[in-house]
């Protein structure tokens, strides 16, 4: 049986920091699969296509990571996809209780679908894709947080 990895999260951009843990499941599993949430709640600024682009293209480099949109639950995703592990990122200790609350729901829904964390690198712990969104729109430097196709996508949106 080959380790499949789920990546969820909404990804309204997708950062350096998402990008740390993508490469870090990359040396753990067989394949990740990096799975971009609609999440209509948070009225995203990219839509799921935009988002779902972006991500292709910032990992288009590794062949066993796979992209795609969802809308519905992330354990019907992880059954469809065949993923045995859904993966999370930790950044501070304030993130730990929305994920435990969100593994353990998750367990509930599927317990045979096991919930990793991953930290990404320290340098990116205190970013969020609002915080680039926001200083992105007001003429602040994000150059250190986003992958280069980010950044020309932000530039095109905020310029003028
Ligand atoms: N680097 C940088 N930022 C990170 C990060 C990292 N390594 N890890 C998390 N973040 C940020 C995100 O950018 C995001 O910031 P934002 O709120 O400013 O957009 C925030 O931390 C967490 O959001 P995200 O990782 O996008 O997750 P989410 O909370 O929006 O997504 C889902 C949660 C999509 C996984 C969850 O809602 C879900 O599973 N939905 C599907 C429906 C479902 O199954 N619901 C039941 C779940 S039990």
């Amino acid at each position: 049986m080959s380790n499949i990895v789920l990546y969820p999260g909404t990804f309204d951009p997708i950062t350096n920091g998402h990008l740390d843990l993508i490469e870090r499941a990359a040396k753990l599993f067989d394949r990740v699969i990096v799975a971009v949430a609609a999440s209509a709640g948070k009225n995203p600024m990219f839509n799921v296509e935009e988002r779902v682009q972006l991500v292709k293209d910032v990992v288009a480099h590794n062949t066993r990571i796979e992209v795609c949109g969802f809308s519905g639950l992330l354990v019907d995703l992880a059954k469809e996809k065949n993923a045995n592990v859904l993966l999370r990122g930790l950044r501070a200790v304030s993130d730990f209780e929305y994920e435990f609350q969100l593994a353990n729901m998750n367990r509930h829904l599927s317990p045979d679908l096991e919930s990793l964390f991953l930290t990404p690198s320290e340098k990116y712990s205190y970013i969020s894709s609002t915080l680039v969104r926001e200083v992105a729109s007001m003429g602040g430097n994000v150059t250190e947080f986003v992958p280069p196709q980010v950044l020309t996508v932000l530039d095109g949106k905020f310029s003028s």
